[in-house]
């Protein structure tokens, strides 16, 4: 009998189903792209590059971002300045930037739903992170674009830098920190598949290297890290492409399901997406949610759990991210719909 659970991280697919063949194209494996170990490589890579060779002074991230990568910048000699941004409130951004040849503007696609509406930058840099629509590459008009790829697709690590302008990126040297890294990873997933399975694993063991493989992420000594080649094999097998596609289509069945009571909480309002993303009125609300769902063993997200600003702690508070990617099946996302519909909650 398989562990039926929902959410969470991914575990190592196997399903042939979700591979290419021959005939297909791998949008991520192309000479335009430079892959590297994990998104916040990505980005350190193009400031490191845009400091040395355009004199970048400062850089501007919104307020209400994930500040882990904001932390591994620290050794760059450039500012980091917040905007006042976060999704949910849709404020004006105002006058926020210095826009010179020297300011770098990130924008953020928030859960693959909304972003920050940036306009009247004439010198500044944009980079656009496009982390939760890995795919969205092609469509930018910024300077660049980077993404960490392991929260879209099943791969033990993995980001991408890209420049919609043509402009040069920068290169990445492989490491026996980031081999090592993505040695506990795939063991990890390969656990939690075998667990799936319905196999006799220690849920424990599991979560616990997931959680070390995390930690290891925030190691400066990534700072230069290529995508090691095990985790690039796991990458060139998946058919991105489909593995997006379906949870497009996950998402289009559970706005069409979920009943006029719910749909005042849901933050989705079309197909595109990272997930099902919920935005309560306040924290006791969605603490009740989060609950009724563990209970489920369908275990939600917090983006971003550690906010720094207190419009954005507030804001973090009140959200849920439910998984409802490729994983996921008819009768999956129809369970995950009468739980939530079944959740006996109080306004
Ligand atoms: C929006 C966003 N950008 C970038 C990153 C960094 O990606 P990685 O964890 O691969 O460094 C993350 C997650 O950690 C993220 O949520």
């Amino acid at each position: 009998m398989k562990n039926k659970e929902f959410g969470s991280y991914f575990s190592l697919e196997t399903n042939q189903n979700w591979f290419v063949d021959s005939k297909n194209e791998q949008p991520l494996i192309n000479d335009d792209i430079a892959l590297c170990i994990s998104g916040r490589t990505a980005i350190f890579g193009i400031l490191k590059m845009g400091i040395l060779k355009n004199g970048w002074e400062r850089v501007y991230f919104p307020q209400y971002y994930c500040h882990e990568v904001v932390d591994f910048l620290q050794d760059l000699p450039i500012e980091i300045c917040y905007y006042s941004f976060n999704p949910f409130m849709d404020n004006d951004i105002g006058h926020a930037f210095i826009d010179e040849k020297t300011s770098v503007i990130v924008n953020v696609d928030y859960f693959g739903i909304t972003h920050v509406p940036i306009s009247n930058i004439n010198n500044a840099v944009i980079i656009d992170d496009i982390t939760y629509s890995i795919l969205s590459f092609t469509s930018s008009t910024a300077a660049y674009c980077f993404a960490s790829l392991r929260k879209e697709l099943p791969v033990p690590a993995g980001g991408f830098c890209f420049s919609p302008a043509g402009h040069e990126l920068p290169s990445f040297v492989h490491s026996a920190q980031a081999d090592s890294l993505i040695e506990n990873s795939l063991i990890a997933m390969t656990m939690k598949k075998t667990y799936l399975d319905g196999n006799k694993v220690d849920k424990e063991e599991f979560r616990k290297l997931y959680a070390f493989s995390e930690e290891g992420f925030t190691n400066t000594m990534l700072e230069d890290g290529a995508l090691p080649i095990k985790a690039l094999q796991v990458l060139k097998k998946l058919n991105v492409s489909e593995i997006i596609k379906q949870k497009h289509i996950n998402i289009t069945q559970i706005l069409n399901t979920l009943s006029d009571n719910l749909t005042p909480f849901c933050f989705n309002k079309t197909s595109s997406g990272f997930g099902l993303v919920l935005y309560f009125d306040d924290k006791t609300l969605r603490d009740s949610f989060r609950q009724a769902l563990v209970q489920a063993k369908i275990y939600p997200a917090i983006l971003w759990p550690e906010q720094r600003h207190k419009e954005s702690i507030k804001n973090a508070d009140q959200m849920l991210f439910v998984h409802v990617d490729y994983r996921y099946n008819t009768d999956d996302i129809d369970y995950i719909c009468t739980t939530l519909e079944t959740i006996d909650y109080e306004i």
